[in-house]
């Protein structure tokens, strides 16, 4: 974001303080401020006894003796999938929808309750069961957005096995190396999902990933959702439905001291290499029910939510699943594009479900804008009262929009920001309490101590600008990267000594309030998804005609940031490119590459070619010039270059059309 940017956001002065009637039931109060600030300790073991059942109580909140290394609520045990579903069921719930499943082809609906997910979590723990998954197995889940998805969540956790999310848009590649890491014993997946109008298979990358044999893999689970032809593996492969079908219906959910890991989530970092950041039962569950209820304001007996997030990512994890479900909530789940069959599709199944509360990411919310408020005013959208954020800092400009055109200028907005690393919401206005800023994500929420710092890790003044970090622990935070704990200290708890890094910049306003302005590291946020630099980078010089690839993330109206990448081609691969109409081709077969290696999310949005890079004396690519080039702008200072001719041999390449 440029300092120009910066300038014009910090004179936002308007302020959008609760409506009386949002106010006055609101679950979130100003007095939860003072009574987490009065003891922290004592506030978080109060949230830990309200929101979440234990069979074993706690005696000690916080461990943190073996800091960073946390323990909460560490002798406690608990079930999270009992505590998600079972309870409800035995409070008299049991009628209650879970889910209003909407796939992508219209009419293509149905609802679970709490009843049906009872019985769906028995059967599938049974068969993950009978598979030989037990308590520390681990299973990987490669599944489209339908209810399976979280029942295959929810049987893992009733066996205490921890799950691996693995998002459907990454490729066999990425999938084998998350496989590899967590050891899994069985992979869920699906034949296939619906996605822009048509079936999108799922089932080969499953096949390639597992194709040479190198993995820890037995079995492969497989829901038939789009009923299109598979590959079968017969001693391998079972469909999902026999297997359930086969299942009794009869389990008792494993009961897990509180520290025992419920998932793995791999998540971009500055290296290569993606990070397995896990979640330990107790505090996790804790933090995605009490942010869902003061945050979210979900009341269960009331309401309508809907998470558009994937459940491949944590958005999914913390507020598909384990937040409302503990909570008891009613809840849409969407399987496909807000375009398909039509761009109302979205505002269409609000109305229909009448949804009253809606989460969704700034680079929707920018998409919309540009198809046109037209389109949202042919529906009903009066049942909504509260609009959430998450992702990326969201624009003045679309927070507005957000709140006039969707929210009918009457319901609050809440800027969420974390990370999949806290697990849970961290800095957020409380919907009932703050005069909300546009784009502003506010304060740490009540239990949480975040702040601003400079360099040398001193609190920095209102007014400016600094580092955003963590204070103390937080009940949801990571408990580690899988099977890597020097990584763990290392990225987090060694920039500043005694404080959490969160990787992001950020400025405290005149009145104290938390602008997040980015990541100050080499991570991009393209669309709310958080990619690596150097994992695009090493994805594009491991096709055999690209020499050196430096990537950079670029200013965009509509997705935040996205990929720009500038590639240095070998020898023999120069010429071939230089033929008249090659060079778009290669572009083309580049661009192709990182989405094998990666995904598609990750495909450069642009490819430039260039002859060289811009190093410093010690050999280090300076991406700040090569993000001037991107965003068309003069370039800065090239006085540390090891040549400074460098960058205008770039420019004239780029507008000579290369
Ligand atoms: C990064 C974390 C949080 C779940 C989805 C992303 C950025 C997230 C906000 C926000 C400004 C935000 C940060 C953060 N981010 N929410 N409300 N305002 N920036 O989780 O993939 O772990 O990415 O997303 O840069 O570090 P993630």
């Amino acid at each position: 974001m440029s300092d120009q940017t910066l300038e014009n956001l910090l004179q936002e002065t308007r302020t959008f303080p609760p409506p009386p009637e949002f106010a006055a039931q609101a679950n979130g109060t100003a007095e939860q401020y003072s009574r987490a600030a009065d003891d922290r300790e004592a506030f978080w073991a109060e949230q830990a006894r309200r929101y979440v059942t234990w069979s074993t109580d706690f005696t000690q909140v916080l461990d943190w003796s073996e800091a960073p290394f946390a323990k909460w609520f560490a002798d406690g045990e608990l079930n999270a999938c009992y505590n998600a579903v079972d309870r409800h069921v035995e409070a008299g719930h049991g009628d209650r929808v879970a889910i209003h499943f909407v796939g992508e082809p219209e009419g293509d609906s149905r609802d679970l309750t709490y009843n049906d997910l009872h019985v769906e979590v028995q059967r599938a723990a049974n068969a993950l069961a009978d598979l030989g998954i037990g308590k520390g197995d681990t299973v990987a889940i490669y599944l489209p957005m339908i209810p399976e998805a979280a029942v295959a969540m929810l049987a893992c956790a009733r066996l205490g096995a921890p799950h691996s999310v693995v998002f459907g848009g990454f490729s066999a590649e990425a999938l084998h190396s998350r496989i590899q890491d967590v050891q899994a014993k069985v992979v869920i997946t699906a034949d296939g999902g619906y996605r822009r109008g048509k079936p999108s298979a799922l089932k080969p990358a499953v096949d390639a990933a597992l194709e040479h044999g190198d993995t820890s893999v037995e079995k492969v689970l497989v829901v038939r959702r789009t009923g299109q032809d598979t590959d079968w593996t017969d001693d391998r492969d079972l469909w999902w439905h026999e297997a359930i079908e086969g299942a009794r219906a009869e389990h008792t959910p494993t009961p897990v001291e509180a520290e025992h890991p419920l998932f793995v989530l791999y998540t971009s970092g500055t290296t290569g290499k993606p990070k397995g950041i896990f979640h330990a039962t107790g505090g996790y569950l804790v933090q995605c029910a009490y942010t869902n209820a003061v945050v979210h304001d979900v009341h269960p007996e009331t309401d309508v939510y809907w998470c558009t997030a994937d459940i491949g990512w944590v958005t999914g994890h913390s507020y598909i699943v384990y937040g409302p479900m503990t909570l008891g909530a009613t809840q849409v789940m969407y399987e496909g594009t807000p375009d398909t069959p039509h761009q109302g599709r979205y505002w269409e199944i609000v109305q229909d479900k009448k949804v009253s509360i809606l989460y969704t990411a700034p680079t929707a919310i920018r998409t919309f804008m540009k198809w046109g408020e037209d389109i949202p005013a042919k529906f009903d959208m009066s049942s909504l009262r509260l609009l959430g954020s998450v992702g990326e800092p969201i624009n003045p400009e679309a927070w507005m929009w957000y709140r006039r055109v969707i929210g009918g200028d009457r319901c609050p907005i809440v800027d969420t920001w974390w990370q999949t690393e806290t697990g849970a919401i961290m800095i957020s206005a409380l919907p009932g309490v703050t005069a909300a800023k546009p784009g502003s994500a506010m304060r740490p929420i009540p239990g949480i101590t975040a702040d601003v710092v400079d360099d040398a890790g001193e609190s920095v003044p209102n007014g400016s600008g600094g580092y955003l970090v963590i204070k103390e622990p937080w009940p949801s935070m990571l408990r580690g990267v899988w099977g890597d704990p020097e990584r763990y200290k290392e990225t987090y708890w060694s920039r500043f000594r005694d404080m959490y890094f969160a990787g992001d910049g950020a400025k405290k306003d005149a009145d104290g309030d938390i602008w997040v302005l980015g990541r100050v590291d080499d991570v991009m946020n393209v669309s709310g998804h958080r990619l690596s630099t150097t994992e695009i980078e090493s994805a594009l010089v491991s096709h055999p005609k690209v020499a050196e690839a430096a990537v950079v993330g670029a200013t965009d109206a509509t997705t935040g940031q996205a990929v720009c990448a500038f590639v240095i081609l070998r020898q023999e691969a120069v010429q071939e490119a230089d033929e008249p109409g090659e060079g778009t081709e290669l572009v083309a077969e580049l661009r192709n590459h990182v989405a094998k290696e990666i995904g598609p999310i990750a495909k450069p949005r642009q490819i430039m070619i260039v002859q060289e890079l811009p190093k410093t004396r010690s050999g280090k690519i300076m991406r700040r010039l090569l993000r001037d080039v991107a965003e068309n702008r003069e370039v800065g200072d090239v006085t540390t270059l090891a040549d400074s001719s460098v960058m205008d041999l770039i420019k004239e390449g780029m507008s000579a059309g290369g």
